[in-house]
């Protein structure tokens, strides 16, 4: 028998958002139904009209953006009424990390008034629960009952250049926006899981992907690499044999459209999946964007200068998630029968 999906997704304009509706819009058509329901503060942008454009060649699929403000629950709740699953993506603001949280109790409030959302999927970020972060961010975990100092039971990371971290984890005035963050998510994860555990009918799953390929062009780059366009430099903080994993966001919509829509909830129920697909030096991705591209490294003294006096983003620009950390790509692309995005490609279908 034909099923109906009503699928909420927030952050629908941003790049994840975009990617899962593209996604779904591009499916071939069946006798299913799929209704989306796209929560956007500002439905008015080109990112929307471009999304609506693509409505008209799917037959069986309906796009309805809806302005919300996820600070305000009573704003949400009519725009879930009825529906039956949702994706659920928030923003940090790095100036308080608890306003993220606050953002996702609204929303998963909105989806408990519903009564008809039975699916949630989370978008965190990778190793959100890797003990080795919370050393690197300070040393205390946000899961310890109380600050009782490093867990010396976690092996103390190598502070070399090289190590993807800027600061010192004992310098409190050289960490600015990473511990919050992380902090924001790690605490929003179980609070999904919570909703989902709640009652037998529902279901949960949580993505976790890596850094964003988009962060290295277009007004994405112009934020995260102020250098990139004026002077096609990469300046970053960390050293030339540091890894960064990367995922394409269309990788992200795929494997979530496939999740919504292949597998059925108990498949889903309870996973959390790691998204990356290529881990690359910086020298790598300067290589990619074009020849004339090349990386400045800061030498890890000023770097932490800077992080000193207020620049976040080179303490972002350091961070990086080793390899082998948490990834197991050939089992991620078998278990959605996907082949996930190279960098290369990546750049060559955003320039076409
Ligand atoms: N960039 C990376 O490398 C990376 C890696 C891993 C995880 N992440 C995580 O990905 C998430 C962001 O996803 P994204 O990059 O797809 O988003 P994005 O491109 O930054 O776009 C943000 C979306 O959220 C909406 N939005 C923001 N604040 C809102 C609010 N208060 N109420 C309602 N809607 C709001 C925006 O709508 P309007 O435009 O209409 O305001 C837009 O649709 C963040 O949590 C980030 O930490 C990022």
């Amino acid at each position: 028998m034909p099923s109906t999906t009503t699928l909420v997704v927030t952050g629908a304009s941003g790049k994840q958002g975009s990617a899962l509706i593209s996604s779904i819009l591009s499916r071939p058509s069946t006798e299913n139904q799929i209704h989306i329901r796209a929560i956007v503060r500002n439905s008015r942008n080109d990112r929307c009209k471009a999304l609506l454009q693509k409505t008209r060649s799917s037959t069986n699929t309906s796009l309805t953006f809806f302005e919300a403000d996820f600070s305000d629950r009573g704003s949400l709740e009519p725009i879930f009424k009825g529906a039956s699953a949702l994706y659920l993506n928030t923003s940090p603001t790095f100036k308080d990390a608890q306003e993220e949280v606050k953002h996702a109790k609204n929303i998963l409030a909105a989806a408990d008034a519903s009564v008809t959302i039975q699916h949630i999927m989370y978008a965190s970020v990778v190793a959100v629960d890797d003990p080795n972060i919370w050393s690197r961010l300070g040393g205390t975990a946000p899961w310890a009952p109380e600050d009782t100092g490093p867990d010396t039971s976690i092996p103390t990371p190598d502070y070399r250049p090289g190590s993807c971290y800027v600061c010192d984890p004992m310098d409190e005035t050289c960490r600015l926006g990473l511990q919050g963050y992380f902090s924001a998510k790690y605490t929003i994860e179980p609070l999904v899981q919570e909703w989902g555990n709640a009652s037998p009918s529902r279901s949960w799953a949580i993505l976790r992907p890596s850094w964003f390929m988009s962060d290295f062009l277009g007004s994405e780059a112009e934020y995260h690499w102020p250098e990139l366009s004026s002077q096609k430099t990469l300046k970053t903080a960390r050293s030339p044999t540091d890894e960064m994993m990367l995922v394409a966001p269309s990788d992200i919509g795929l494997i979530a459209s496939k999740i919504f829509l292949d597998a059925q909830p108990a498949q889903w129920n309870g996973q959390i999946i790691n998204i990356g697909s290529q881990a690359l030096t910086m020298d790598d991705i300067a290589a990619a964007l074009g020849h004339n591209f090349r990386v400045e490294y800061i030498p890890r003294d000023e770097a932490v200068q800077e992080v000193k006096g207020g620049n976040m983003l080179r303490e972002v620009q350091a961070w990086c998630i080793p390899r082998q950390a948490c990834f197991d790509l050939t089992s991620l692309e078998e278990m959605f029968g996907v082949e996930l995005m190279s960098f290369d490609k990546f750049v060559q279908q955003a320039r076409d």
